[in-house]
């Protein structure tokens, strides 16, 4: 456990594909851990602040990094990138140089994922991906707790993601291929994950023996599932897309009727903000199965235990 802590101090969060499944298991102990007692003795970051880079809106990963970081000690600093220099030209090597003498941590959420590769490389402390257009491995983090925590064993289990293959969908298939959970993706036409994602996330899953599928049949993917899962049709940035996005993605959107073909006990699961209507009906997000309020309450001890593993 000690040799397995100390591999990732100081390593960078950008993907969960540069976490070993042994790792991503101790990040979720600890996040459970903590959970259960609330950090009450845990102040690793007394004296140290996070700094909390956001190029895009946000509830849930602002506030629960924030939280977090307070829980655990710290100082957050919520920066707006717009109100940086980097908002007028500082390149992002700068910023990350000289972020990096004055934080213990920098998370970033932003548009290019190289972008954040590229802070990461300049920056000399731990640089953690709170959503990029590519990945949002945070989410991931906190839905797999919250799958654990619904069900019991991860390995084995069946989650299926209905709707368009974007950042949320990358990182759950690397969620998956870690911890042997078998996902099933469903997307419309012409809206399927990235192929290079897929097949790294396939090469991780040789070591649990989780089933990675992708098609473009909802009912097909949620049969037998222990999990749903959705996201909005229409992801920051793409905003311009919406009007076409609404129409390709109408009949992915997960109902009563999808739900029931999944396991009698399926949960549901949406990294929020939602639209009832579409992506989600309302009789769904709302109903018994949701477990929604638990992924976001999770972020906060997901974050938890990634802060307190690798400042
Ligand atoms: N799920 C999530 O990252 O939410 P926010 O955009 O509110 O941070
Ligand atoms: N796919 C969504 C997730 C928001 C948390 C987006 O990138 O906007």
């Amino acid at each position: 456990m000690t040799g397995l802590s100390d591999a990732l101090r100081g390593r960078d969060f950008l993907s969960l594909h540069d976490f070993t499944p042994a790792e991503v298991a101790l990040l979720l102990d600890l996040a459970a851990q903590l959970k259960g007692d609330q950090g009450a003795d845990c102040h690793p970051l007394r004296g140290k602040a996070v700094a909390l880079v956001f190029q895009k809106p946000s509830t849930r990963t602002r506030i629960s990094f924030e939280v977090a970081v307070g829980q655990l000690g710290g100082q957050p600093l919520y920066l707006n990138a717009a109100d940086l220099q980097l908002g007028r030209g500082e390149t992002v090597a700068d910023t990350a140089r000289v972020l990096s003498r004055y934080v213990a941590a920098v998370m970033i959420r932003t548009f290019a994922h190289a972008e954040a590769e590229e802070l990461a490389r300049h920056a000399t402390v731990p640089v953690i991906n709170g959503l990029t257009d590519r990945l949002h491995p945070c989410q991931a983090l906190a839905d797999l707790l919250t799958l654990r925590e619904r069900k019991g064993e991860l390995a084995g289990l069946r989650l299926s993601y209905v709707g368009d293959g974007n950042n949320v969908a990358h990182s759950l298939l690397f969620a998956g291929a870690k911890t042997g959970v078998d996902v099933r993706v469903a997307h419309p036409p012409g809206f399927a994950p990235d192929p290079e994602v897929l097949r790294a996330a396939r090469e991780d899953a040789r070591e649990t023996g989780a089933r990675l599928e992708v098609g473009t049949d909802p009912a097909a993917a949620v049969a037998g599932a222990d999990a749903v899962y959705t996201d909005v049709w229409t992801s920051m940035g793409q905003e311009s897309e919406r009007e076409g996005r609404r129409a390709a993605f109408r009949p992915y959107q997960v109902d009563a009727a999808l739900m029931s073909r999944a396991k009698p006990d399926a949960v549901f699961l949406h990294c929020l903000p939602a639209h009832r209507g579409e992506e989600v009906a309302a009789e769904v997000i709302d109903g018994p199965a949701s477990a929604v309020f638990d992924q976001a309450e999770n972020r906060l001890h997901a974050q938890k235990a990634l802060l307190a593993l690798l400042v």
